[in-house]
């Protein structure tokens, strides 16, 4: 299975993901990495010298137009499957539509509680008492597809946007690496 990752940050999710394919019986291979800026996880592409590419949102007129050149670039690699590891961007519809149900995501939070970009602040906000890690199938909604995996992560009292953060990465990381091993071994069928 090809894979081709997303990111728009840190990609320490990425990172865990290319350190899981490096073992050769994991029947995934991350082909090409991609992100809507010049983002810091970049260089863990470079590190494992996997290609990578850059569209810059800011760099075009619309959502559309940058959706477009997205999904020419991830064209040249025709990937089996897209992962959205901290991709701060909401894909326009019809880049979805292309590659539906190809195109999965990780969020750190319980969906479908607390979806969005700040979905860790939104929990400690609330004063959940816990909350977790999700991925999912991407539809044209926001965080709002059939869910592939997900795990229950306590919220301390104390506890701040960054370190709750910290708490569900690692287990966003082995749920997505779990998620990509099952759909690589077809365990897991894709469905819209
Ligand atoms: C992850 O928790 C991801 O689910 C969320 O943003 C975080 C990105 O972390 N969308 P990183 O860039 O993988 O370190």
């Amino acid at each position: 299975l090809t894979v081709a990752v997303l990111i728009s940050g840190t990609g320490s999710n990425l990172r865990a993901l290319l350190d899981a394919a490096r073992h050769p019986d994991f029947p995934a291979r991350i082909v090409v990495v991609g992100a809507d800026r010049d983002a810091e996880g970049l260089a863990h592409a470079e590190e494992f010298g996997i290609p990578s590419f850059t569209v810059p949102f800011r760099s075009f007129e619309s959502r559309e137009a940058w959706g477009e050149e997205l999904g020419r670039q991830l064209d040249t690699w025709q990937p089996d499957l897209i992962v959205l590891s901290g991709l701060m961007r909401l894909l326009p519809a019809s880049l979805v539509a292309r590659y539906a149900p190809r195109i999965i995501n990780t969020h750190p939070a319980y969906l479908p509680e607390f979806p969005g970009a700040h979905g860790v602040r939104d929990a400690i906000t609330a004063g959940a008492a816990q909350t977790g890690a999700s991925v999912i199938v991407v539809d044209d909604g926001v965080d709002s597809g059939p869910i592939l995996a997900q795990e229950r992560i306590p919220v301390q009292p104390g506890d701040t946007e960054q370190t709750l953060h910290e708490r569900i990465k690692p287990v966003e990381r082995r749920l997505l690496i779990d998620v990509v091993r099952r759909i690589a071994t077809g365990d897991l069928a894709l469905t819209h």
